[in-house]
């Protein structure tokens, strides 16, 4: 199976969580798209969604699925998004698709993160992907110093050749070299330091359960 069907596979499967007559949480990416597509044929059983990126509103609205301001709506039943890196306890890397802040907010708005990966996303230990880190521009540099302490090297995200902006209007830092042992500790620590918006590492706010794509089918880590 490609990846991409892999992540058909689990798109289709997150459909059980979802709970009929709730608004259900959507984060970002290119798994959450397939799951997108795959709620299109269950919205007439839920009221809508709360999104997490402008991309995924748009997608959204696109099959006739109505979204919700967040502030507009009390806590979701559940949060259904990809990863870039997840562990065995369920911790995460996100951000690769720059949206981690209103992940990490439409998150901790929902009792259960139902994370939607394909197999290769499973690691042991965080941080062979670079740590996406979404930051006020003006504190990048202090920032970039901050993590070289840590060892880790951090750059500026780009796109098109400028820096990328977010949804938010900020930037975006991808961190490499950096071995998280404590994931929360780690969250925590980076989450203080001024200017950082969001840090990319979604322990606090980390996964109930997992539902991997195999060749063999869906495997679900809880
Ligand atoms: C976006 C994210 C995505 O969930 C993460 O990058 C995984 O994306 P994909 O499903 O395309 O591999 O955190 O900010």
């Amino acid at each position: 199976m490609t990846q991409d069907e892999l992540k058909a596979l689990v798109g289709q499967a997150a459909l059980k969580h979802v709970v009929p007559g709730e608004i259900v949480g959507v984060g970002t990416g290119s798994t959450v798209n397939k799951f997108i597509d795959a709620l299109a044929a269950m919205k007439d059983r839920i009221p809508g969604a709360v999104s997490s990126s402008v991309a995924s509103t748009e997608r959204l609205r696109a099959l006739g699925i109505p979204v919700f301001d967040a502030n507009e709506v009390g806590e979701l039943a559940v949060y259904i998004d990809g990863a870039d890196e997840i562990d065995p306890r369920g911790h995460m890397i996100k951000g690769g698709g720059a949206a981690l802040t209103r992940e990490k907010i439409v998150a901790a708005q929902s009792r259960r993160f139902v994370c939607i990966a394909d197999e290769s996303k499973l690691v042991q230990a965080l941080g062979a992907f670079p740590v996406p880190v979404e930051v006020i521009p003006m504190a990048a540099a202090r920032i970039t110093r901050l993590f070289a302490a840590k060892g880790g090297q951090a750059r500026l995200r780009i796109k098109d050749g400028a820096p990328l902006v977010t949804d938010n209007g900020q930037h975006i830092l991808d961190v490499a070299g950096l071995r998280i042992a404590d994931p929360l500790a780690f969250e925590s620590e980076v989450n203080q330091w001024p200017g950082v918006v969001t840090v990319g590492v979604f322990a606090h706010q980390k996964a109930a359960v997992c539902l991997l794509g195999t060749a063999a089918g869906v495997r679900q880590l809880d």
